[in-house]
């Protein structure tokens, strides 16, 4: 309990500072006001175990709140959550039950771990009536288990598929496009950091083939064998394959494939490259994204893609499993409180401070200078142009001009637009559409 404040406390140890794990303390204190305002509940990270003390770390983090030790941090009474971010399955699994037994709740991003004990694991942590969650075991950023076992309970499965390994999608990316040979960017991928110690994780398909059972279980209850399951890499495919796929209008994507059969009630888990067609949201899933199609038998067929690995996107789902276990905890049902902010905090920005780029068609009357004429009215209220395009209308004295304009703002397109309607030789009301910039920034 917080004595100034009487709001309650909840102290979260962290097993394994790495990427995610610094990742996940960063954010908890970034924004500790929050945490305590949608929860009632004050989230402290408070320890952290790592393999050396002295290492430079880019975290802020005092050498009192780090062992080496990360059972003590289990063992520590002061400690209410843990979270095992080590990797690596012996000594996590025996880190994990231990903390079980000390009526303590985990959160991991351990999909080894998960893929090869869940089973033992779910049941421990029911056993002790203690909750394990691990969102950011699959696909990172992307909150695929949720979405699985929350949003979409109505559903069966027929079909789940997708990328579930950013750094081969990376590598496959980047052949594709560049026509680059698959040992060049493996190279690149190795000094971006992107690939995993163990190399046959990501290039041979074994870390989505992780992921791949632990969403076939979440789907269907059932745990397949990772041996028993087809699992290949990526190791094989040349830019020559990659180019012979374009044309045959699809992409070689490294996929997991979960598929039911429901009228014999059979099952099918595998990772392999495959020719996906390009008209699947998948197939233009590139980069380090991941992406996954969940097809329910409800809903029809929904796709989430995003960040599947690295620092803030992984923190941010084992903080949402902090979150949850929280609520649990404290006996929070429902949703978290809504975000109710005061007009200091965020205010919404008028028409005018809203940058963009426009699209214009305008019917004019098809005589020499017209053109100039448009653009002196846009000029005049300081709009500019990027693109003109004209279409004479046969068999007819008028004709369509497209234009899109630089950057402007809202007020100033509006001016031009009730200028235009009163010019000469323009002769239908102008059509306007905004140009979708995902990266535009509301200026305020
Ligand atoms: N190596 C993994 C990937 C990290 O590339 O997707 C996240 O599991």
């Amino acid at each position: 309990m917080n004595a100034e404040n009487n709001i309650q406390t909840i102290n979260i140890g962290i097993l394994g500072f790495g990427t995610v794990g610094q990742g996940t303390w960063k954010h908890l204190e970034e924004n500790d006001k929050f945490w305590a305002k949608i929860l009632g509940v004050e989230l402290i990270p408070q320890r952290a175990s790592v393999r050396s003390i002295e290492k430079a770390r880019n975290v802020k983090i005092s050498d009192s709140a780090l062992t080496t030790d990360s059972l003590s941090i289990v063992d520590d009474p002061e400690i209410d959550l843990i979270c095992e971010l080590i990797g690596g399955i012996e000594e996590a699994k025996i880190l994990t039950l231990h903390a079980f037994e000390k009526g303590k709740s985990v959160v991991t991003a351990n999909k080894a771990l998960i893929c090869e004990h869940g089973d033992e694991l779910f049941e421990a942590a029911e056993k002790a009536g203690v909750q394990y969650g691990f969102e950011a075991s699959v696909a990172g950023g992307i909150p695929i288990i949720k979405v699985l076992r929350e949003s979409m309970v109505a559903n069966e499965f027929p079909l789940i598929y997708g990328i579930l390994n950013g750094t081969s999608n990376y590598i496959l990316t980047r052949m594709e496009r560049e026509g680059v040979s698959f040992e060049d960017v493996l190279t690149d991928a190795r000094e971006l950091g992107y690939v995993e110690a163990d190399e046959a994780l990501d290039l041979d398909g074994v870390d989505a083939a992780h992921k791949a059972v632990i969403l076939a279980y979440l789907a269907h209850g059932i745990w397949v064998n990772l041996e028993d399951i087809t699992v290949e890499g990526i190791r094989r495919i040349s830019t020559e394959d990659l180019q012979a796929a374009r044309k045959l209008g699809c992409k070689i994507k490294l996929i997991g494939v979960i598929r039911r059969n429901f009228e014999n009630n059979h099952i099918s888990v595998g990772v392999y490259p495959a020719l996906v067609p390009m008209d699947e949201i998948i197939a233009r899933t590139d980069g380090v994204y991941n992406g996954i199609s969940l097809t329910g038998s409800v809903v029809g067929t929904v796709v989430l893609t995003g960040r599947g690995a690295g620092q803030d996107p992984t923190a941010g789902s084992v903080i949402s499993d902090i979150v949850d276990l929280v609520k649990a905890k404290k006996g929070i049902s429902g949703a978290v409180k809504l975000r109710h902010v005061t007009p200091n905090e965020c205010k919404p920005a008028k028409a005018v401070e809203i940058q963009g780029s426009f699209y214009l068609r305008l019917t004019v009357e098809d005589r020499p200078g017209q053109l100039a004429k448009v653009a002196d009215c846009l000029a005049e209220h300081e709009v500019s142009l990027a693109t003109v395009s004209q279409r004479p209308k046969s068999k007819s004295a008028t004709s369509t001009v497209i234009l899109t304009t630089h950057d402007t703002n809202e007020h100033s397109m509006n001016m031009a637009i009730q200028s235009l309607e009163t010019l000469q030789g323009v002769i239908e009301k102008p059509v306007l559409f905004r140009v979708f910039d995902p990266n535009a920034v509301s200026k305020g």
